[in-house]
């Protein structure tokens, strides 16, 4: 932990100078944690910021949304993949038995592929911008292999990562799983590119009570996931929701 170099993502980030300084303590806190092993993971609420709890707040509720619709669940722009971890803890605590929800992440692991005018400047990002260590896909099946274990129905593989240029990768998921319905899609590219392919290939695979969950809708940081959805669904047919606690995060369930 903190060894591994990373390119930087490069992004403005809008923490006051004082919230910086209290995230680096958490950070040498939580190197530096008295906790003997076997308390470490039962512990690990003690570094979780209000901010980053309202995260994972935040998906609970999304979840209890899909336990009613049939379907995998994908995420678009996984990163180090905390979200496809806790989607799996989800599911182990909301169904269990559900065998069908799958959970499927789509990234490059290599940073942002694809940046275009549409993303316009003031994110400063570029293509390689939010990259992962090398091989760091490896580490995260490790992770998922081992929440999976912690669940029911572990004999049954219900994860799959699926690496490279979105544009081409998600209609190629689809069409390698012709069977495929999706009951929740989270939209975390940040950029028009590969958000506009995965809308248009995943549309005809969505239902009434899909939940589609986007993260930088109205940004005018990113504004390309927001032209991206206007260009492949008519906006007015769209209710697009938010929880009070989150800064950013919105969510639409097709109706
Ligand atoms: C903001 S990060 C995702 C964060 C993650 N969802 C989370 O909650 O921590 C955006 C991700 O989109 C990925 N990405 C950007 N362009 C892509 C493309 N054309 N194909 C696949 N992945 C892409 C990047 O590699 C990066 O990991």
């Amino acid at each position: 932990m903190g060894t591994m170099k990373t390119r930087k993502h490069d992004a403005i980030v809008l923490s006051s100078g004082g919230e910086k300084a209290a995230q680096q303590r958490f950070v040498e806190l939580l190197k530096s944690a008295p906790l003997p092993d076997d308390e470490l993971l039962a512990n690990l609420g003690l570094f979780l910021s209000s901010k980053n709890l309202s995260r994972v707040l935040f998906f609970e509720q999304i979840y209890r949304k899909i336990v009613g619709a049939h379907g995998i669940i994908c995420e678009f722009g996984v990163r180090w993949g905390q979200t496809l971890s806790l989607l799996s803890a989800l599911r182990g605590i909301h169904e269990p038995f559900n065998r069908h929800r799958k959970i499927v992440g789509f990234d490059t692991f290599s940073g942002f592929l694809g940046v275009a005018e549409e993303d316009g400047a003031l994110s400063r990002c570029t293509d390689g911008s939010f990259s992962v260590s090398a091989g760091y896909e490896e580490y995260l099946g490790a992770v998922l292999e081992t929440q999976e274990a912690l669940n029911p129905v572990s004999h049954l593989k219900k994860w799959e990562l699926v690496k490279g240029d979105a544009c081409q990768t998600v209609p190629g998921y689809l069409a390698r799983h012709p069977e495929t319905i999706i009951a929740l899609a989270i939209f975390d590219f940040d950029i028009y590119k590969p958000t506009k392919a995965a809308l248009e290939a995943i549309k005809p695979r969505l239902c009434k009570g899909s939940v589609l969950v986007f993260d930088e809708l109205c940004d005018d940081i990113f504004p390309g996931e927001t032209v991206a959805l206007r260009e492949v669904f008519d906006l007015n047919r769209l209710r697009i929701e938010r929880l009070p606690m989150t800064a950013r995060v919105s969510y639409a369930v097709m109706e």
